[in-house]
């Protein structure tokens, strides 16, 4: 193994594996801001965090220690995508089986990109169908030109245009989860 690598952070604008479209130090400041929010909204209330992986998993870990309220962690494996770059529109949840009990609790849905909003729309209903005290949503982006289910969000981290992104927990065939910004998939695919 190779140790001349350097980090694949962003240099001078230009990161090793593409453009940033969000770089590292502005996705920090604004998981801090919705962080904040969340702990004003729910003063005197224990939060059920459900992270969807694989995707929300680095946003997720990042948020959760932004809440300063009781909070139990939970995670969900959704996916539509197998490998392609648009929503098959069939959603999959993998073992719900041994999810921690949300009936009665406030759950918040953490997501990565809501884009056609079906994943996020089926999980609402998977989990308002279990008779929780509230359900909000979070997703840290969102594409609204791509919408086709009017999905209510309440907190969003960033709206993007109609491009395919990378980075910070977001794949392409499972590849560039672990780059710490966001990127568009054609810059990273540049040589
Ligand atoms: P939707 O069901 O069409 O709203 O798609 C939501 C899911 O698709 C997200 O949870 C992501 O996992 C994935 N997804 C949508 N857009 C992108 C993207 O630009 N990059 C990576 N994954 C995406
Ligand atoms: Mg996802």
């Amino acid at each position: 193994m190779s140790t001349s690598g350097t980090s694949a952070g962003t240099k001078g604008g230009r990161a090793r594996f593409g453009k940033a479209l969000i770089d590292a130090a502005t996705l920090a400041r604004r998981v801090e801001q919705l962080g904040k929010q969340i702990t004003a909204d729910y003063e005197g209330r224990e939060i059920v965090a459900v992270g969807i992986l694989k995707g929300a998993a680095l946003f997720y870990t990042d948020l959760v220690r932004q809440i300063r309220r009781p909070l139990i962690v939970d995670f969900l494996r959704a996916g539509s995508y197998g490998g392609r770059t648009s929503t098959s529109g069939d959603v999959r949840i993998v073992a719900d089986d041994e999810a921690v009990e949300v009936a009665g609790r406030h759950v918040l849905i953490v997501e990565d990109i809501v884009d056609s909003g079906v994943t996020m729309q089926y999980l609402r209903k998977l989990f308002l169908a279990k008779g929780p005290a509230s359900v909000a949503t979070c997703t840290l982006l969102d594409k609204p030109t791509r919408r086709r289910i009017d999905v209510p969000l309440d907190y969003v981290g960033f709206s993007v245009a109609d491009v395919f992104v990378v980075g910070y927990g977001m794949d392409h065939g499972e590849r560039y989860r672990n780059l710490p910004y966001i990127a568009a998939l054609d810059e990273v695919q540049k040589p």
